[in-house]
């Protein structure tokens, strides 16, 4: 058996598991299991990875470099792993899925140096008796186009996320005609390229993408980032699967394929749940217009304390409390979970309504209130609970605001208009949670906080959680 069979059988182990991977990750009780499959599938392949390169007679120098790169790929990530706040988790997403754009920008470039540029060296001359040069210069535009599109994109979205750049979409005059342009760019460029395969073409591509992939990031409004996320995701699977062609390499084929189609689906469960058109946001925001001004004057909101909401509390029936991402912030959960159960202990209905995007990924609300102990059985998705509001005494809205926002259900102007909300304003009383009157993660001002049945608790949530338990 030859180490090359060896390889390829140790590829397939590393495909299976990347599969099983997946597949464990898309349920709570199995994704503890589908994260060691990754692992486990990961370390596979990079070993099989290593020996077919020691194979093809690597210079000592390549290994020594190989080795090198992946000792401090290693010890950065396991840094980052070990330090990143559950609430940065996004961003750092979003900034690996640039390294993804990167690398698949730098094998395109390799992959010409090699072939096209060395036009009487071995490697052109062997795709040449086999009539497919063309092919691979088609590989190398396509992989450096949607790799450096996923490459600024991810930055931005970086950028938007950890709050270094406005979160408010990027309007600027005959936006779509800039993305389609570019786009029927790249289709004449891509044949003038596979026809004469010119560096001049691979530098302009290289920008094109470049400029695209930050427009396109840019002018989707922060409401609909949790899709944007998920589909980079997607684009950095398929720049990942075009540098698997082009290094003829079928795990990184494979890989790419299921990260990009994986990606594309999330993204699309994603839109269906945010009720938003799949080809608006992957096309930059398609037919989003800016939305009004945001000095819309909805009066005089009114403020209460620890004590009165304590008051309120005891004497309720039923209590709904809907977490949104200024309880991560707050790290207020702990607090949240033994408010539930003094409120339980007295008798007090208590549940949690949780919003599809609430906080910065999904699934985020789950995980803090089941790190706190909340048991499951109280915790429900947006329709489960959604037309119980008008039955209930008092709604807690601990740090969300975006998606507790009437504007989305009552004004079609406004920039999140048709995205499903959790409607706590339905209840008698409605206590909100915030250190300000800021607004939201998607730059809209809620007028919720003005509504009669409305009163704001200022500071942060946490403190105002034990105050509410100390005078319980
Ligand atoms: P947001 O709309 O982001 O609002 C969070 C609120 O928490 C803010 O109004 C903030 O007001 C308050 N807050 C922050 N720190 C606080 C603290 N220490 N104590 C008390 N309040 C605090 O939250 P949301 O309702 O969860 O909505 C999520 C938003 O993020 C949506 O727009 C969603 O599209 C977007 N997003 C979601 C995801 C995923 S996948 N979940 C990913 C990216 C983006 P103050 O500053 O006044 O305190």
């Amino acid at each position: 058996m030859t180490i090359v069979s060896v390889a390829a059988a140790a590829y397939i182990v590393a495909a299976l598991l990347f599969v099983l991977a997946l597949a464990g990750l898309s349920r709570h009780e199995s994704a503890k299991a589908g994260n060691y499959y990754g692992i486990v599938g990961m370390a596979v392949a990079l070993v099989a990875t290593i020996v077919l390169a020691i194979d093809t007679d690597i210079e000592t120098l390549g290994l020594v470099l190989l080795i090198v790169a992946m000792v401090i790929g290693a010890v950065i990530g396991l840094q980052l792993a070990r330090t990143v706040e559950m609430t940065g988790m996004p961003e750092l997403i979003a900034l690996l899925h640039s390294f993804v754009g990167l690398a698949a920008v730098l094998v395109g470039w390799n992959g010409y140096l090699h072939v096209e540029a060395d036009s009487g060296g071995l490697a052109a001359l062997h795709l040449e008796r086999l009539d497919m040069l063309g092919i691979h210069s088609a590989e190398v535009f396509i992989g450096v186009f949607i790799g450096a599109v996923t490459f600024t994109g991810s930055i931005v979205a970086n950028l938007k996320l950890s709050a270094k750049m406005k979160s408010a979409p990027l309007v600027l005059p005959g936006k779509n005609f800039i993305n389609l342009g570019a786009l029927v760019l790249f289709i004449a460029l891509t044949v003038w390229f596979v026809i004469d395969p010119q560096l001049w073409l691979l530098v302009v591509v290289t920008l094109l993408a470049l400029a695209l992939g930050w427009h396109l990031v840019a002018s989707i409004g922060g409401g609909d980032m949790p899709v944007v996320v998920s589909m980079l995701n997607s684009y950095s699977g398929w720049a990942a699967a075009a540098s698997g062609f082009l290094l003829d390499n079928n795990l990184l084929i494979i890989v790419g394929a299921l990260v990009g189609s994986s990606g594309a689906y999330l993204s699309y469960i994603m839109c269906n749940a945010m009720n938003r058109s799949f080809i608006s946001v992957i096309a930059g925001g398609f037919g989003i217009e800016a939305g009004p001004s945001e000095d819309t004057d909805y009066g005089e909101h009114r403020e209460t304390n620890a004590e009165a909401v304590a008051e309120l509390l005891g004497d309720a029936k039923s209590v709904i409390i809907t977490p949104g991402y200024g309880m991560a912030v707050a790290q207020a959960q702990y607090g949240v979970a033994q408010l539930t159960q003094k409120l339980r202990d007295k008798g007090v209905e208590v549940r949690f309504g949780i919003h599809p995007v609430a906080g910065r990924l999904p699934g985020h609300m789950n995980v803090l209130l089941a790190e706190a102990k909340v048991p499951y059985d109280i915790v429900l998705e947006l329709d489960e609970i959604n037309d119980d509001f008008d039955e209930t005494t008092v709604v807690l809205v601990i740090g969300a605001n975006d998606t507790v926002n009437p504007a989305a259900a009552e004004d079609p102007s406004s920039p999140i208009a048709g995205m499903p909300v959790l409607t706590v304003w339905e209840a008698e009383n409605v206590i909100i949670f915030k250190r300000s009157m800021a607004s939201g993660y998607a730059g809209v001002q809620n007028p919720l906080f003005f509504r009669e049945n409305s009163q704001m608790l200022c500071g942060d949530a946490k403190e105002r959680v034990e105050d509410i338990l100390r005078t319980l």
